[in-house]
Order: C-alpha cells, then sequence, then structure tokens
C-alpha cells in the first residue's frame, strides 16, 4: 500500500459563534504545527464558513463543510449545495454523519447521491458509517450494508475521490471508544470490503478515518493502528490547543 498522509479533521457541530471562532483561530494560527505529513482541518457550520476562511491564516488549513444537499439548484429551502461549496472553495464535505441521519433523516441513499453531487465539483466526501449500539458485537454486517447501499451507483473515479470515517454511533460523544483492536479489524474491513466493490486501486486511495471519543489521550494509539489513515474528531477539536497537539502527534507516527 502506497504511504499517504493521515487526516486530523475536526467536526464542530453546532457549537461557536463569532467570536468563538475568532477567538479559536487567534490562538490555533500562534501555535506550531508541523504538519509535513498531515492534511488537517474544521468544520464549523455553514454560517461561519467564508468567516473561518478569512480568519484562519495557515495555508494549511483546511475549512471543511458538514453536509451539503444532493440537489445543486433550485426549490429546497434550507439547503445549501456542492456548487456553492465549490463556490467558496471548500475542498472536503462531512457527509452521512450519524446526526445528520437521526436530525435531518438522511440515508445511504441520500449519502451515495450527495457523493455524486460533491465529486462532480472535485471536492472530497468524508463518508461517515457506524453501527448503532446493538450491532457493536458484530458491526462488520451493518457496515457492509451500509458500503453496499451508499456505493452501489458510484463509479471508480468518484469512490476514489472519497474519505470514509467510521464513527460507531455509541462511541460518539460518549467518552467510549471501540478497542484497539476492533478499530484496526474494522479499518482493514472496510478496505477489504472497498476492494471488493471496486478494485484494489481505489481501495488503497481511500483514507479510512475513525471517529468517536477521540482526544488527546487516545490519538496517538488509534493513529497507529494498520489501515487507520487519520481521525475525525468532534468535542477536542473545539479546543485550539487540543486539536494541535494532536496534529502534531499526528505528524509523527
Ligand atoms: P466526538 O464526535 O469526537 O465528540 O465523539 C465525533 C463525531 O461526531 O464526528
Amino acid at each position: 500500500m502506497t504511504q499517504r498522509k493521515k487526516y486530523i479533521l475536526g467536526n464542530w457541530k453546532l457549537h461557536k459563534q463569532s467570536k468563538d471562532i475568532i477567538s479559536f483561530f487567534k490562538t490555533f494560527n500562534k501555535l506550531p504545527i508541523s504538519n509535513k505529513n498531515v492534511i488537517y482541518g474544521f468544520a464549523p457550520t455553514h454560517v461561519y464558513l467564508d468567516k473561518a476562511l478569512k480568519l484562519k491564516k495557515k495555508a494549511t488549513t483546511n475549512i471543511l463543510a458538514q453536509d451539503v444537499s444532493c440537489e445543486l439548484e433550485g426549490s429546497y429551502t434550507g439547503q445549501i449545495s456542492a456548487k456553492q461549496l465549490k463556490d467558496l472553495k471548500i475542498a472536503y464535505c462531512i457527509i452521512g454523519h450519524s446526526e445528520t441521519r437521526q436530525f435531518l433523516g438522511c440515508d445511504d441513499v441520500c449519502v451515495g447521491k450527495k457523493i455524486v453531487a460533491l465529486t462532480n465539483y472535485q471536492i472530497k466526501p468524508i463518508v461517515c458509517i457506524g453501527e448503532k449500539a446493538s450491532q457493536k458485537r458484530n458491526p462488520q454486517r451493518a457496515l457492509k450494508q451500509q458500503l453496499e447501499t451508499i456505493f452501489k451507483h458510484i463509479k471508480p473515479e468518484q469512490a476514489s475521490q472519497c474519505l470514509i470515517a467510521y464513527e460507531p454511533i455509541w462511541a460518539i460523544g460518549s467518552g467510549e471508544t471501540p478497542s484497539l483492536n476492533r478499530i484496526k479489524e474494522t479499518a482493514t474491513f472496510i478496505r477489504q470490503t472497498m476492494k471488493k466493490l471496486f478494485n484494489g486501486i481505489v481501495a488503497n486511495k481511500i483514507g479510512i478515518l475513525y471517529g468517536g471519543s477521540v482526544d488527546t489521550t487516545n490519538a496517538k494509539h488509534i493513529l497507529l493502528q494498520r489501515n487507520v489513515d487519520g481521525l475525525l474528531i468532534g468535542g477536542a477539536s473545539l479546543d485550539p490547543k487540543k486539536i494541535a497537539q494532536i496534529i502534531r502527534v499526528a505528524n509523527h507516527v
């Protein structure tokens, strides 16, 4: 497998107002970040994308979107299109996060359509999948089903632009994580499933991330697991010092 950069991506969810984003970047912009081997970024709510783009001073800081519509234009009140994200020069967008599935009714078919919308505009989809607490003992069946449905109508060239974030729903914001061995097995299973759905070249190009209760104490151990190419981080990404520390760790694993 080719050596790839690690991804450290922060999901700010429905946190932070203008003043908090100003204060985050005031601190973060001054912190030393050795990011030669890391691609990192933060996803504020849509209303602050432009502000975050202006406030980030490091050229290497990416600003990501938290979601996108499957539609490109028209009568879709409350939505944001891939075309608009492209207009802002956003390069990555989270889709299928369990909270958008739960509260905004997005299912696996909808996630597939969002991959098409984003990749048509050269925006990399960060595709979230993950099992429920009731599927915790054997998550592979649920994950396989999710991947098969999401990628059913996706072409290899679109799939190879994706990152896949494995986020067990029960681990998000709970302080609990799967064992390191389980994270490694699951990341490997996701890579193998993508190989079956597409081919080895596509599967090796896809970055596989882990997300769910990652913090400064467990980030390094998780990043060291085979087939884990990065982390999608909620709570710990709100604090500039914590996330800078995780980026520095990722640069050296
Ligand atoms: P958490 O959130 O790091 O706060 O558990 C992760 C996520 O929802 O992406």
